[in-house]
């Protein structure tokens, strides 16, 4: 009785055994095979990303030799754009984006590129701070403008320079609006705020700060007659779009450029910004922000 005992407890902790054999065979073979599809993934994510690297850094070396102003450290904004925007070209995407169009207007802003020189650029991109005056600035004669204009000394010259010419012409184009301080432009933007909302007052008046007035190298004219919104309808403007870049001033807000310069067509603005940048400008239809956004580097 005691021996048939002994053989059925040594039976029963042989297959003790077994079970616990099978057991810790299957628990291996789970983990190994968890752990190989981990290794696997992990491979192929290192893969895939170095594909997209490599085919990332072809398409930059690609577009790189074509567009001399692709500026590396911008290609995964290139990139993002370009796949939001699929029907713009390479060249325009590199523009686009060297511009600041890929983030909205009044984002991403940095301090206005080559502050104190006639090409300064302020726009929705590029600000002044609230204390900054320009240096030389002049008021204008009261033939040519309205009371109590300024503009920086070259501007002024330029200015008078060509009213003079234009006015042997039997032209009359007079300057109502010119230098403004960061707290004019507040009131004024805030005024038109009230009168337009935010969506609306964007479009034709620049915010404090972003507003090329404050350089005192911008001005609006009007021939003394019509209304300045007008401006376009009058034979000086004509003339103006003739002859405004042989004296350094541009047509600042062009028709067919408002995604360039983040504003509606404005007929009676335009900026100084020396014969040299003017004529190369108006030779190549170029706004400010094309200009910069085509020139090798962005330089503050
Ligand atoms: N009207 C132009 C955009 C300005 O306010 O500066
Ligand atoms: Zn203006």
């Amino acid at each position: 009785m005691k021996k048939k005992k002994l053989k059925l407890k040594k039976i029963n902790f042989f297959i003790f055994l077994i079970i616990i054999f099978f057991i810790v065979f299957f628990l291996t073979l789970l983990l190994l095979s968890i752990t190989n599809n981990k290794s696997k993934k992990i491979t192929k994510t290192v893969v895939e990303k170095k594909d997209n690297l490599d085919s990332k850094l072809k398409k930059l070396d690609y577009i790189n030799k074509k567009i001399n102003y692709f500026d590396n450290s911008k290609i995964d904004r290139y990139i993002n754009y370009k796949k939001k925007n699929k029907n713009i070209s390479n060249k325009q995407v590199v523009i686009d984006v060297n511009i600041g169009l890929d983030f909205p207007y009044y984002e991403n802003i940095n301090e206005a590129i080559n502050k104190n020189t006639n090409i300064i650029l302020v726009n929705k991109y590029y600000f002044l701070d609230e204390n900054y005056v320009p240096k030389n600035l002049e008021k204008l004669s009261l033939d040519h403008a309205q009371e109590g204009m300024m503009l920086v000394k070259d501007a002024k010259n330029a200015f008078e320079e060509m009213a003079s010419d234009a006015e042997k012409e039997n032209l009359n184009i007079i300057v109502l609006s010119s230098y403004r301080s960061y707290s004019y432009q507040v009131n004024l933007y805030n005024k038109y705020k009230k009168k337009d909302g935010i969506k609306e007052a964007d479009l034709y008046s620049g915010r404090p700060g972003h507003s090329e007035h404050q350089t005192g190298l911008a001005i609006d004219v009007y021939d003394g007659e019509l209304d300045y919104t007008n401006f376009e309808k009058t034979l000086e403007f004509e003339w103006m779009m003739k002859n405004a870049h042989k004296y350094g001033f541009i047509l600042r807000f062009p028709k067919n450029k408002e995604k360039e310069t983040g504003y509606i067509y404005e007929s009676w603005h335009y900026r100084y910004v020396g014969k040299h940048l003017a004529n190369i400008l108006y030779k190549n239809n170029y706004t400010l922000e094309e200009y910069y956004a085509t020139k090798k580097k962005i330089s503050n």
